[in-house]
């Protein structure tokens, strides 16, 4: 990437914000080179900045005290732990690519919940980051923050996350999904204002615990790796489900969740651009029994959000990010969502399951100044 400046005048202190995401469907995909279909929420991180002395960085949270305080001298991976280690590792991961980060102080607020797999981090990564770079008056185009954040993450923080999370932070619309090729990093803005046809995607947070930078999902990860080298393509994205049959069971299964998920976004962006909402709703339900049968990715929880969403009349229900824990969303007619919460609700309750949170998704902007 080539660090720029930007032009027009450099703030000295502003408030920035970056938006958590629930992603349509394409679960998995971002890191086989495949497709995805986030849309950012009205949930963000907020920070507050100033411009101060120059190689030191203070951050405070409202979630955790004490301050995070680190210098340029000795920043490394590991060298900040906890939260913080999200925020060193965006100044670690610009000072790497050669870009002259200023100095700065950072109050950092959010109402997003973490853990629940609405991508809390990325929103964490990218709020600092954009501070970062108007304080510095430099000039990244969407893409190069997206990686920048990404290499923040797998690299100082450790989570082999692909670029999806960091690409809906910096680059989502309002109004819109954003459709994002990860291999060439080619996106377009999908219009998914659907409130306006009467229509919602109901998010039920199942507050099951998720742990990404637990094992599992790099073991996911390397699974489709391995599956990838076993049929000698350069990633899964490249593969049809007829090639599948040489691999074993186990990676077949995975390979099969990813080639049939990378299909099931573009028909989801083909019905969309037609216009016809309601019938990606089939998409999504089969994504979810993709992630569970084959990729073995959801929990009790997940499923029986899913499956009671659809059983209450949703259009599709499917489990959103990571997985083994989080969210799921249901697409709905506005009119119905209550009644779909409600019988959710009422299924955690019967299952011995504590209450879920319900909330409507509404397609917001990406990462900005907010003044
Ligand atoms: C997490 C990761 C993303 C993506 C999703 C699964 O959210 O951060 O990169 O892999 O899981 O689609």
């Amino acid at each position: 990437m080539t660090p720029g400046t930007a032009s027009g005048a450099v703030p000295d202190a502003g408030v920035w914000a970056a938006p958590g995401r629930v992603n349509l469907i394409g679960e998995h995909t971002d890191y086989n080179d495949g497709f995805c279909l986030p849309f950012a929420l009205p949930l963000q991180v907020t920070v507050a900045a100033r411009r101060s002395a120059p190689g030191r960085w203070v951050a405070r949270s409202s979630w955790a005290s004490p301050a995070v305080e680190f210098t340029a001298d000795g920043l490394a991976p590991g060298s900040v732990t906890g939260w913080g280690a999200y925020v060193a590792g965006v100044v670690w991961s610009m000072l790497d690519s050669g870009l002259d980060v200023p100095g700065a102080e950072l109050e950092i607020t959010s109402d997003l919940p973490s853990g629940s797999g609405l991508s809390s981090s990325a929103a964490l990564e990218c709020a600092v980051q954009r501070a970062l770079l108007d304080l510095g008056g430099l000039s990244v185009p969407g893409r190069e923050q997206a990686l920048l954040a990404q290499r923040a993450e797998n690299a100082y923080v450790g989570m082999p996350c692909g670029v999806m999370d960091q690409s809906a932070a910096v680059l989502c619309e309002d109004g819109h999904a954003l459709f994002l090729d990860t291999r060439s990093g080619a996106v377009s803005q999908v219009p998914f204002d659907i409130a306006s046809r009467g229509l919602a995607v109901l998010v039920v947070d199942t507050r099951s615990p998720h742990r990404l930078v637990d094992g599992e999902y790099a073991e996911r990860r390397s699974s489709c790796e391995d599956a990838a080298r076993q049929l000698g393509v350069a990633a899964l994205r490249d593969a049809t489900l007829p090639d599948l049959g040489v691999l074993p069971g186990l990676l077949r299964r995975r390979a099969r969740h990813v080639v049939t998920e990378n299909q099931r976004v573009l028909d989801t962006v083909a019905l969309l651009s037609a216009g016809d909402v309601e019938a990606i709703g089939p998409l999504l339900t089969a994504s979810h029994a993709s992630l569970r049968d084959d990729f073995e990715v959801t929990v009790p929880r997940l499923d029986l959000a899913a499956d009671t969403a659809v059983a209450a009349g949703a259009f599709g229900a499917r489990m959103t990010g990571g997985g083994f824990g989080g969210c799921v969303i249901a697409l709905v007619r506005s009119s119905r969502a209550g009644e779909v919460a409600a019988a959710v609700a009422k299924a955690f309750d019967a299952a011995g399951f504590g209450a879920p949170e319900t909330f409507l998704a509404v397609p917001s902007p990406g990462a900005r100044r907010l003044s």
